[in-house]
């Protein structure tokens, strides 16, 4: 899957490029990350791609023409790939969605800062909008991470032994605890049934724990 990347901020990126499961990915070759300097694409020596909000107020906005270009820039080598904006306004990031754009081959993520981009952007040039939640940050890369390190732990083998399948949301809960050495620590015991060797129990014990977090952390996921 490739991820190419519009962005002010491309340094950011590193992040995930070079360390952890997404590092991991592009070195087994099944994701890769190419970000692109929004500025590039800039028609003035100041390299500004931004302006002033029609009707006022404040804040910048970010123009239409440099995206557009650098939109079709990208696809010219990849004309199919799902064009993405980053923004509080989009469907929410759920792990459903995740495994839904996991399906697909290549994607561009739009990340947006100031007070975002031109709406004729939205309206023309993206095919989704995604939020990763109810609050704003300071731009859509922070996002867009998070959006990639989710998406890539379903793509197969990114993970050794399937092990996304375990991820909680694949059960649509919230996880059961977990415990490793010591037995017993200032006085704290590990629960007797994940000592005692009986997988079924076990398993039972983990099921009745994931249902009772869930019930209690996040009722609206037992609803669902
Ligand atoms: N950009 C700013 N806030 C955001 C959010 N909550 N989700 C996605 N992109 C954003």
């Amino acid at each position: 899957m490739i991820f190419d990347i519009i962005t002010l901020f491309p340094q950011m990126f590193s992040a995930i490029r070079d360390e952890g499961v997404v590092a991991r990915g592009i070195k087994k070759s099944l994701l890769s990350i190419n970000t692109w300097q929004l500025r590039d694409f800039a028609d003035n020596k100041y390299r500004s791609v931004d302006g002033a909000p029609y009707g006022g107020g404040a804040g910048m906005v970010m123009q239409v023409k440099p995206i557009r270009d650098c939109i079709a820039k990208i696809k010219q080598k990849k004309p199919q790939s799902t064009v993405i904006y980053l923004s509080p306004q989009g469907e929410k990031l759920t792990h459903k969605l995740a495994l839904e754009l996991a399906n697909l081959n290549s994607v561009i993520l739009l990340c947006g800062r100031y007070e975002g981009v031109d709406e004729r952007v939205v309206e023309h040039d993206v095919d989704r909008e995604v939020s990763i939640g109810d609050y704003v940050i300071s731009g859509g890369e922070l996002a867009a991470m998070v959006l990639i390190d989710t998406v890539a732990r379903q793509i197969p083998k990114v993970l050794g032994n399937s092990a996304s399948l375990n991820d909680s949301f694949a059960q649509g809960l919230l996880d059961h605890p977990h415990y490793t050495r010591p037995e017993i620590i200032d006085g704290q015991s590990v629960p007797e049934v994940l000592l005692s060797g009986h997988q079924a129990n076990i398993d039972a014990w983990r099921k009745q724990q994931a249902l009772k977090i869930s019930q209690q952390k996040c009722p609206y996921l037992l609803k669902k």
